[in-house]
């Protein structure tokens, strides 16, 4: 009995912390937020799938811990109005996961851009808007390239508020975003894809440990954590150097940049 009391005690990491988690309906984001809960923090997730969203938060539990909100992150006053209900539901935003994003397919760039990269420079934003007066307060966000720069420098510019800033770059999940990209419901096909590609064998990754590597960074484990580029892709980019390489250059050859 007294070794239960005492685990609960320890397992609650997030105890008294309130976050927001864009993207929250679906994946990496779904699973961050079943594992904040678990963790004693309550979440508010942001999401544009309402009845998917409304739905988990229905099974997650009551308004006073988890409630959703609609928030396209490439609309600002989406954004905004959802930082300002973490604060006026749960008197303060501590921890702001900029999760949400959309595959790339190629033709439609700019909008990749607008969720992926200017969706997280909002959330970040607005989240230091309300950080920046309690003087303390944490940003993650899942990565691509161009995020893994804004939040190093975000890391130096809010330092001195008190606001760490990190990031995780997860190899690849099979996520709703990735069998879409697979053009394909068949999760098993996908992991077995992954596993095959994957550097480390024996194991595949799945949404949770990106959850737990968030759970990690908004801890108070991780205090002194900042302007990382944490990567849970067992040594997936350890091995691929040349990879960004080859892909900035197919980006340059699909644009006509020859040469
Ligand atoms: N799954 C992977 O292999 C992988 C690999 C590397 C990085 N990531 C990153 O992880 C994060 C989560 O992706 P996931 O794999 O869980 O995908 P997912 O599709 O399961 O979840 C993404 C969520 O973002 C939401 N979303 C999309 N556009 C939005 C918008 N404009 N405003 C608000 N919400 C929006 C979607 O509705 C969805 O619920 C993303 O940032 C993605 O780039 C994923």
């Amino acid at each position: 009995m007294m070794s239960t009391t005492a685990e609960s005690v320890v397992d609650k990491r997030l105890e008294e912390k309130v976050a927001l988690i864009t993207g929250g309906a679906s994946g990496i984001g779904e699973s961050t937020a079943r594992l904040f809960l678990k963790h004693g923090a309550k979440v508010l997730i942001a999401d544009v799938q309402d009845e998917l969203g409304q739905s988990l938060c229905k099974e997650l539990g009551t308004p006073d811990i988890v409630t959703y909100i609609h928030c396209d992150v490439t609309c600002e006053t989406d954004v905004q109005n959802a930082v300002d209900l973490a604060v006026s539901r749960y008197a303060k935003l501590d921890i702001m996961f900029n999760n949400a994003a959309i595959a790339s397919d190629g033709d439609s760039f700019k909008k990749v851009l607008d969720v992926n990269v200017v969706g997280g420079f909002l959330g970040a934003k607005h989240a230091a808007r309300v950080m920046v007066p309690a003087q303390k307060g944490c940003i993650l966000f899942t990565a691509s390239h161009a995020i893994v720069g804004l939040a190093k420098s975000l890391s130096v510019e809010l330092g001195g508020y008190g606001i760490r800033v990190n990031c995780i770059s997860p190899h690849a999940v099979a996520t709703p975003l990735l069998l879409n990209w697979f053009v394909t419901s068949d999760k098993r096909k996908v992991e077995e894809i992954i596993l095959r590609n994957g550097v480390l064998k024996g194991t595949i990754l799945e949404a949770e440990d990106i959850a737990q590597a968030a759970l990690f960074l908004a801890s108070d484990e991780a205090k002194y954590v900042s302007g990382i580029n944490l990567p849970v892709d067992g040594a997936y980019t350890v091995n691929n150097q040349m990879e960004p390489l080859l892909l900035n250059r197919c980006c340059l050859l699909q644009w006509g940049f020859r040469g």
